[in-house]
């Protein structure tokens, strides 16, 4: 094996505390490399989102939401957060973005609310990683878990549009005001939408309040059973499981 490394490399070790002897070629010529060049900087320059993103099959999509940076959230970002579950799934659980903890594991509704949302699905007979896929509608993190702001849910929108096109799910549950209006297109109230079957490219879709907002409004945990309950119902229509064939 040589031992010969390259200035990157050694520059990378020496970050991690290291000391190296210099290399012969050391000796002759000494190069210092700005440690700025081997970390991403960051705020490195922003980009425009993928393109193809209507193609992607999964593994290339988790890819592309990785690599993205079309938009600020990018910088502040620990993990990107894809999506979880069945990739065969009958639901979709569609909520809003990462909080702290997904930022940290990468992986959506892990936090309190998370919590919640498997006691429901729980309740369902269901769980997070069968028959169930869970994907939020930013796949970064606000900082301090602000609200989206409109052009970033429009840069991260194809990227849930391909999740529903690859997953065609018998039922979509949005969760909270911003699945819905990224979804629906609607600004109305979440009171005013649920109780009725809507529709997202053709799948069904239920509106209801976000597991965030239940934790602080427990009254209202009795509304969003009766949405999963018609969630449900929705799912087990015999035009939705001949349209679905699965
Ligand atoms: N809230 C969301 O909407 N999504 C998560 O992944 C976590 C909390």
């Amino acid at each position: 094996m040589s031992l010969a490394l390259d200035e990157r490399r050694r520059a990378m070790l020496g970050e991690m505390g290291l000391r190296l002897f210099p290399s012969p070629s050391h000796r002759r010529q000494v190069v210092s490399v700005p440690i700025e060049s081997v970390r991403p900087a960051a705020d490195a320059a922003l980009q425009p989102a993928a393109t193809g993103i209507e193609l992607m099959e999964w593994d290339a999509l988790a890819q592309a939401v990785a690599q993205c940076r079309a938009c600020e959230l990018c910088n502040g970002r620990r993990n990107t957060v894809f999506g979880v579950g069945d990739r065969q799934a009958d639901w979709l659980i569609v909520g809003e973005a990462p909080g702290e903890s997904e930022d940290l594991q990468g992986e959506p509704f892990v936090g309190q609310a998370g919590l919640l949302l498997d006691n429901m699905l729980k309740a369902l007979g269901l769980n997070r990683r069968q028959k169930v896929y869970i994907a939020n509608v930013l796949k970064c993190r606000p900082p301090g878990n602000r609200n989206p702001e409109p052009q970033e849910v429009a840069q991260c929108a194809p990227f849930l549009r391909r999740q529903v096109q690859l997953l065609q799910p018998r039922i979509i549950l949005a969760m909270g005001r911003f699945a819905v209006q990224a979804l629906l297109q609607s600004n109305e109230p979440i009171g005013k939408l649920r109780g009725t079957v809507h529709r997202y490219n053709g799948v069904p879709l239920v509106v209801t309040y976000h597991p965030a907002y239940l934790l602080r409004n427990l009254a209202d945990k009795a509304k969003a059973w009766a949405d999963l309950c018609l969630a449900r119902e929705a799912l087990e229509q015999p035009a939705n499981q001949a349209a679905s064939g699965r």
